[in-house]
């Protein structure tokens, strides 16, 4: 099922209830939190409080995507602050099927997200621990970068190799996904799309969605 995940990192964080609520008018049926700490990537964002705050105005599974370098110690206040999914990256988990299991013993979903650079290859053990896998298509840090359309071809082998092994977990994207991205992006097998500047970088959130969701709607009834 095609879903919308919009990335708060866009919103206005002083407007934040009523810009997540206008994006689930519009369609949106998960919300993304993008944690960063500064060490992993280049930038500094939000962590437990947000997500806790968050969980008090929005019913729709908080995606929150671990930009972090010790994603282990902080699993269990994710937890509590009422995270939904977590997901966390393949390059910085020395031990990720631990981590992985950290996740489903504290109660969420757990994801494994993959940089452009990295080859889906490397997550050819752990494709029945996890409920998505997001695959980069930016270098992670900031919003409002370019598409990088060889992530596409990563996105087909991931597909492929979930037929080949019988596994279920689902596909997600994230970075410069727009209305022009997101049907190649359906097309390749993408279910699960992260939209941060473009769903709330322009005013009118509700619309954006629903337009976003339109594109890869109709996109996947072409493939069909
Ligand atoms: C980037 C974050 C993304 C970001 C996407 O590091 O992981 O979730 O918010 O933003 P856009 O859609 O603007 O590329
Ligand atoms: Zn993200």
């Amino acid at each position: 099922m095609i879903e919308i995940a919009p990335s708060i990192l866009s919103a206005d964080f002083a407007h934040l209830a009523e810009d997540c609520q206008a994006a689930i008018r519009g369609g949106a049926s998960l919300l993304h939190v993008d944690v960063m700490d500064g060490h992993f990537v280049p930038n500094i964002t939000i962590g437990p409080l947000v997500v806790a705050a968050l969980r008090k105005v929005v019913d729709v599974p908080l995606d929150c995507h671990l930009m972090i370098t010790n994603p282990d110690e902080y699993i269990p206040a994710f937890a509590d602050a009422g995270a939904s999914w977590v997901s966390v990256h393949q390059e910085i988990c020395v031990h990720l099927n631990r981590t992985l299991e950290l996740i489903h013993q504290h109660g969420m979903k757990a994801g494994v997200v993959i940089n452009p650079a990295t080859p889906v290859q490397t997550l050819g053990e752990v494709l029945d621990l996890v409920h998505h896998v997001l695959v980069m298509s930016v270098n992670p840090g900031f919003g409002g970068q370019k598409f990088i359309p060889s992530t596409l071809e990563k996105v087909r082998k991931l597909a492929t190799m979930r037929n080949a092994k019988g596994v279920n977990f689902r596909i997600e994207i994230d970075g410069g996904i727009d209305l022009e991205t997101i049907g190649p992006a359906a097309r390749a097998g993408v279910e699960l799309f992260v939209v941060g500047s473009h769903a709330f970088g322009h005013g009118d959130p509700a619309r954006h969605v629903q337009e976003l969701l339109k594109a890869a709607q109709s996109a996947m009834m072409q493939t069909a």
